[in-house]
């Protein structure tokens, strides 16, 4: 195995034997090597199940859309009885793209030669191959993945045997079920690349340090870093409570069984590995993480409104927008710091700031540590 592997390892077995308050960070091969990237790819996102976005992003019949995750092009459609199909995007005749884009409609025809598939990707239709010995039309659907939907959001498992995935989620039910973020209708979703390890940006999402320095004028002032307080783990999830300064104004309308706790604060929490939220009283702000290198993470990330008749407005979404580019200017720097030879990795701040990095990489270490046989 890669040197840089095998160190990685070692360091993630560590996590088990030394408490998070003598917690340091991970030496900068995790969020560098080719060769690790493609272990997560292999042994976590094809074997996990991995969050696509908000299930109500396909509501009606014929809606769907097209992603990719870990290289695999999937097709995500609603089709007449309401159910939501996670399918691959492959066409079943020589391997063309099927589908592009998103959209309603009830056939998809792949643009090579016309294999026309059903919105729970059957085979209805193949030009000329009705003389075909052999040829069996049904044999030949789009391969459908295992989904779940857990709190309105939308889950793969590529592999087809991950357990149920709301068990594991259970223990978050008493920190998020006042928020009722599973009732909360799909406002937006939108894709984008980023050029910073995906790891980089689910601990970068899912901890409070850096909310001070890095957001001076957004954060700072609603969700300042001295008010963070990190939420234990049971292994299958991160979280913090973000707190409100008290001079903030009221961040309602709020949802009816919100406690006046809860009103002044956001929920933070990341379904591992790779979903991380942000519920606050009227929004939620989610982003769905997927390798695309080592040095890049492919971004699915979007709103839910409080209700129908509460929509996100354009304040909101600006907001966000110049969150994310602040984020986004320090994890690529970050990135770039990371690469560097000399770089040693230096202690992590007390739990209620980082002790979520803590917890993700304990999740990792028990996927990916040494004493995890990987076949
Ligand atoms: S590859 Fe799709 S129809 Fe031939
Ligand atoms: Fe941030």
């Amino acid at each position: 195995m890669n040197a840089d592997v095998e160190k990685i390892r070692k360091a993630l077995d560590l996590t088990h034997s030394t408490p998070v308050e003598h917690a340091q960070a991970m030496p900068s091969a995790y969020y560098t090597s080719d060769a690790f990237t493609q272990l997560e790819e292999e042994h976590i996102f094809r074997k996990e199940w991995v969050c696509l976005g908000r299930a109500d992003e396909v509501a009606a019949p014929g809606q769907y859309y097209t992603t990719s995750l870990v290289g695999e092009p999937l097709l995500v459609t609603c089709s007449k009885d309401g159910q939501i199909s996670v399918l691959s995007n492959v066409c079943r005749h020589r391997g063309n793209i099927v589908a592009s884009g998103s959209g309603n409609q009830s056939r998809f025809s792949c643009s090579y030669h016309a294999w026309t598939y059903d919105l729970k990707g059957r085979l209805v239709g193949a030009p000329h191959m009705q003389d075909v010995e052999g040829f069996d039309p049904s044999s030949c659907a789009l391969h459908a993945f295992k989904t779940e939907i857990w709190q309105g959001f939308l889950f793969v498992n590529l592999s087809g045997d991950a357990t149920p995935l709301a068990p594991r989620l259970g223990a978050l039910a008493p920190y998020i079920d006042n928020y009722e973020i599973g009732k909360r209708p799909y406002a937006f979703a939108k894709e984008t690349t980023w050029n910073t390890n995906w790891k980089c940006l689910a601990e970068n999402f899912m901890e409070g340090y850096h909310l001070d320095v890095t957001h001076p004028k957004t954060l700072r002032p609603l969700t300042p870093t001295a008010l963070c307080e990190h939420v234990p783990s049971n292994g299958h999830f991160n979280a913090y409570y973000s707190y409100y300064d008290p001079d903030y104004p009221e961040r309602g309308p709020f949802p009816p069984k919100l406690t006046d706790k809860e009103k002044r604060c956001s929920f933070m929490f990341g379904a591992f590995p790779n979903l991380v939220v942000a519920a606050a009283p009227s929004i939620l702000i989610y982003l769905c993480l997927s390798p695309n290198s080592s040095s890049a993470v492919n971004i699915r990330w979007g709103m839910s409104s409080l209700d129908e008749d509460n929509p996100i407005t354009d304040e909101q979404i600006a907001f966000m927008d110049t969150v994310n580019l602040e984020d986004k200017a320090k994890l690529e720097t970050l990135q770039k710091g990371l690469q560097s030879r000399y770089y040693r990795p230096g202690r992590l701040s007390k739990p209620d700031l980082e002790g979520t990095i803590y917890d993700m990489y304990r999740y990792i270490a028990n996927r990916l540590g040494s004493s995890v046989n990987l076949g």
